[in-house]
């Protein structure tokens, strides 16, 4: 085993994980369909910023990481590719991974090991995996085995977290699952739990979807404390100090594909169970709309009627990142375009080409344009920006701003 490793999907989670094996010594081919991006990454260019991946892509590239829009024939395999929720259903999309869990098949080894990366909902190997190694004419356990190793590393801080989280290794077969956990062992310092697929499946959907019920809580204080004139920040604050609490902080709304995803997934599948977790769901993409209130009030106040005057800081789902996957921003925009208010104005320092209207290139062009600087990202950039825009009507729903003047969620 471990000859060779084919990564499938070379994209936020696949690229890291890729490298890191290369680094460690591993033998490591990266499969991705998209041409342009492979061809990118055999020019030795990346796809996308995060801190410290030049430095692993260069290293990588000197332990001789290949990058091929084939599959290869090998004893290992990891899938990385992307598990959207179907919009209607709420349900997950198994479309990539099928594909991809097919495209092994055709190139295998006898006794391979398949192992799925991309966050799954819990059945979904049994309901959409399984069975297409059966119908392929494999024996599970013997021509092949499965094994659901879910990451959990966070953008902005990947590398990082790829060496110290720990990770979770569900399989068939305890000892594959043994033989597993010690692959990742070349790079993973942490602690690796075993387990059964079905466990491994269920507890990353789990840890997803109990950050996004405590956002939700934190955002629903946000609200209430809004209407009655209370620091909400100040209340967390306080109520934190209690040995047995630890609530996250509100914010504008929650982006990126995990947290804002992965609790569909379950949504779709228990729908009568649910009730808490839907709740949650609506509560976070109900803040889009909140700022919005909270933007119309600022500028009832202010008597500006001008919509070009509002100014949205950041376009990325979290600081620090290019990630603008769900993002609060782009929801908010949608909602602007719903009431037929065009015209907003949008920076974003790590966004650099204009992918939505009215979006600046330069920081100084787009603050000289607008009165009202709504911050949704809170990029380090602006944090050393707060002498320059304490002049404006700041909205501050990260609650980064020290400065008075700042309206806050
Ligand atoms: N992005 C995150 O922060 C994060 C964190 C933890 C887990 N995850 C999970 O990891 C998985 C991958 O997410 P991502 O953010 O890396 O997605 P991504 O969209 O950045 O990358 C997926 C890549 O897979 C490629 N691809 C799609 N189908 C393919 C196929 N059949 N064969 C080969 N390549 C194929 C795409 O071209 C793309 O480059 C998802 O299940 C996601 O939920 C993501």
């Amino acid at each position: 085993m471990n000859r060779k490793v084919n990564v499938i999907g070379l994209g936020y989670i696949g690229l890291p994980t890729a490298l890191m094996f290369a680094k460690s010594g591993v033998e490591v081919v990266g499969t991705d369909l998209n041409e342009g991006l492979v061809k990118l990454l055999k020019d030795g260019k990346l796809s996308f910023e995060e801190e410290g991946l030049e430095k692993l892509f260069n290293e990588a590239l000197e332990k001789g990481i290949k990058f091929s829009t084939e599959y290869q024939k090998t004893d290992t395999y990891i899938i990385a590719v992307p598990t959207p929720y179907i919009n209607a259903s709420k349900k997950l999309d198994p479309k990539y991974v099928i594909s991809a869990t097919n495209s092994v098949l055709d190139v295998c080894e006898k006794g391979a090991v398949l192992i799925i990366e991309s966050t799954i909902s819990p059945g979904s190997i049994d309901k959409y995996v399984r069975p297409e190694i059966s119908k392929r004419g494999f024996v599970l356990g013997k021509d092949i085995h499965l094994v659901h190793a879910p990451e959990r590393i966070i953008p902005g801080n990947m590398i990082y977290e790829l060496e110290y989280n720990s990770r979770t290794v569900g399989a068939d077969d305890f000892l594959i699952g043994e033989r597993v956990k010690n692959l990742y062992t070349c790079f993973c310092k942490s602690e690796i739990v075993v387990t059964d697929i079905r466990s491994a499946e269920m507890s990353k959907v789990v840890e997803n979807t109990y950050r996004d019920v405590n956002i939700a809580f934190a955002n629903e204080l946000a609200k209430i404390c809004r209407t009655d004139n209370m620091d909400v920040y100040e209340i967390i604050r306080i109520a934190n100090k209690h040995p047995r609490v630890n609530i996250l902080q509100p914010g504008p709304g929650v982006g990126g594909h995990c947290i804002s995803v992965d609790p569909w997934f379950l949504v779709g599948d228990y729908p009568d169970l649910t009730n808490l977790i839907l709740t949650a769901r609506k509560i976070n993409d109900s803040m889009p709309t909140h700022v919005l209130s909270r933007i119309r009030d600022i500028m009832r106040e202010h008597r500006i009627t001008d919509i070009s005057k509002i100014g949205l800081y950041g376009l990325a789902y979290k600081e620090n990142v290019d990630d603008t996957r769900e993002s609060p921003t782009l929801q908010l925009l949608e909602k602007m375009d719903e009431h037929l208010a065009f015209g907003v104005k949008v920076f974003d320092p790590f966004i650099k080409e204009r992918i939505v209207d009215h979006q600046f290139i330069n920081f100084e062009d787009f603050l000289n344009e607008i009165e009202i600087l709504v911050i949704i990202t809170a990029h380090d950039h602006i944090k050393e920006k707060f002498e320059i825009i304490k002049n404006k009507i700041v909205l501050d729903t990260k609650n980064i701003c020290d400065f008075e003047s700042a309206y806050k969620l």
